[in-house]
C-alpha cells in the first residue's frame, strides 16, 4: 500500500511517500524559519498562508521524485492534530480533497504518534515495547509503547516543555529563532564548570518534568554577570546540561521502573547531538539500546504521518469525509490498533 503523507502542524511543510512494502520512498520539507524569524516566533496566521502556498508544489515534487503517479497511490494521511488549527486545517483539506478526487481512503494522523513511531523508519527499528522519550516544542513525555496506539503516559512536563525551555533561554540569551538549535550550537563554545543550574524535579520520586523555572535560573545568572561573548556560551552550555542530565534521570528510572530494555527518543530536541550522546552512553551502561531518528525525522516530517498513517491505512482503518482538525488532542483518545 504506497500512501502519501502530509504534515502541517505548526511551521513546517512535510511531505512523504511511503510504501508498506518498499519502505519509504522519499519525502520533502519546506521550513517556514526564514519567515517567521523575523517575528521572534511562529505567527500562526503566516504559518497557514504559507502552508497554502507551498503543499501542492511540495507534493508534486515527492511524486515526481518517487515517479508515482497520482493513480498509484492507495491512501492519504494527514496530521491532524495537535498544532495550530489554520495550519491543520490546511492539510487536512488538501489531504482529504486529494483522496475523495483519488477516490482512496483517508486518515487524520495523530502529530505525536507520528513522533513516537519515527525511529521505525530507521534500521534497525526498535521493536515493542519500547520506552520512548519525546521531546518537542509542544511536549516532553515519557510513553510506554506496547504496540501501535497503545501508549502509556508515565510522565511529562508539568509546565514548559524541554523544547519551549530551549527556545525561551535562547531568546533570553538574545539568540534569534528558533532557539533550540542556535543555543546548541552557542554552547558548543561553553565551558560546563562555570555555571550549573539545578536539575528540577529529580530529587523527588516520579517521572514527571518541569522545565519553567529556567527562564529564572538563566536570567538571573545572566544579568549578574559581566555580559560576554564568553558568558554566554558558558551559560547556554550550563542550561544544555542540566535539561540532557535531568531528561536521562528520569529515563534512567523510568527503565529501572518498567524493566524495558529499548529506549527511543523522538521529538525535536533529540535532534541534539549531545543529548543523543548522552542517551547512548546510558542506554549502554545499563545494557539497554537507545534508539533514535535521524535528525530530519526528529524535529517535524511528513515521513512520520505517511509512516503512522499507512500502519492504520493498511489495517483497514480510515475517517469519513467528514473530517476535523483538532489543536489539543490527547494520545489516550486514540482507537486501538490491530
Ligand atoms: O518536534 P518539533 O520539530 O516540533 C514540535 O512538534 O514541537 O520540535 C521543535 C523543538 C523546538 O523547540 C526546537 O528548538 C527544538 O525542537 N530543537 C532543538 C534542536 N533542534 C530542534 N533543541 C535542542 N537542540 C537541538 N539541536
Ligand atoms: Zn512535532
Amino acid at each position: 500500500m504506497r500512501v502519501l503523507g502530509i504534515e502541517t502542524s505548526c511551521d513546517e511543510t512535510g511531505i512523504a511517500l511511503y510504501d508498506t512494502e518498499h519502505g519509504l520512498l522519499g519525502h520533502a520539507l519546506y521550513s517556514q524559519v526564514d519567515l517567521h524569524a523575523q517575528y521572534g516566533g511562529v505567527v500562526p496566521e503566516l504559518a497557514s498562508r504559507d502552508h497554502v502556498r507551498k503543499i501542492i508544489p511540495l507534493i508534486k515534487k515527492v511524486l515526481n521524485d518517487c515517479d508515482t503517479a497520482f493513480e498509484q497511490i492507495d491512501g492519504v494521511a494527514y496530521t491532524a492534530g495537535p498544532g495550530l488549527i489554520g495550519a491543520l486545517l490546511v492539510g487536512a483539506a488538501v489531504g482529504r480533497s486529494l483522496a475523495w478526487t483519488w477516490q482512496v481512503p483517508a486518515i487524520g494522523v495523530h502529530h505525536i504518534e507520528g513522533h513516537l513511531l519515527a525511529a521505525q523508519l530507521e534500521e534497525p527499528a526498535p521493536t515493542y515495547p519500547f520506552l520512548a522519550l519525546l521531546v518537542s516544542g509542544g511536549h516532553t513525555q515519557l510513553v510506554e509503547v506496547a504496540g501501535v496506539g497503545q501508549y502509556t503516559l508515565l510522565g511529562e512536563s508539568v509546565d514548559d516543555a524541554a523544547g519551549e525551555a530551549f527556545d525561551k533561554t535562547a531568546k533570553l540569551l538574545g539568540l534569534n529563532y528558533p532557539g533550540g538549535p542556535a543555543l546548541a550550537r552557542l554552547a558548543e563554545q561553553g565551558n560546563p564548570d562555570v555555571f550549573q543550574f539545578p536539575r528540577p524535579m529529580t530529587q523527588r520520586p516520579g517521572l514527571d518534568f518541569s522545565f519553567s523555572g529556567f527562564k529564572t535560573s538563566v536570567l538571573t545568572t545572566w544579568r549578574a554577570q559581566e555580559q560576554t561573548e564568553q558568558t554566554r556560551a558558558d551559560i547556554a552550555r550550563a542550561f544544555e546540561e542540566a535539561v540532557i542530565d535531568t531528561l536521562a534521570i528520569k529515563c534512567r528510572r523510568a527503565l529501572q521502573q518498567t524493566g524495558l530494555t529499548r529506549l527511543v527518543i523522538a521529538g525535536g530536541v533529540a535532534a541534539n547531538q549531545r543529548l543523543r550522546t548522552r542517551l547512548t552512553q546510558l542506554a549502554d551502561k545499563m545494557g539497554n539500546r537507545v534508539y533514535f531518528p535521524r535528525p530530519i525525522f526528529c524535529t517535524d516530517n511528513g515521513a512520520m504521518i505517511a509512516y503512522a498513517g499507512a500502519l492504520r491505512l493498511a489495517a483497514g482503518q480510515c475517517e469519513p469525509l467528514k473530517f476535523n482538525a483538532h489543536p489539543r488532542w490527547a494520545i489516550t483518545e486514540l482507537p486501538l490498533y490491530d
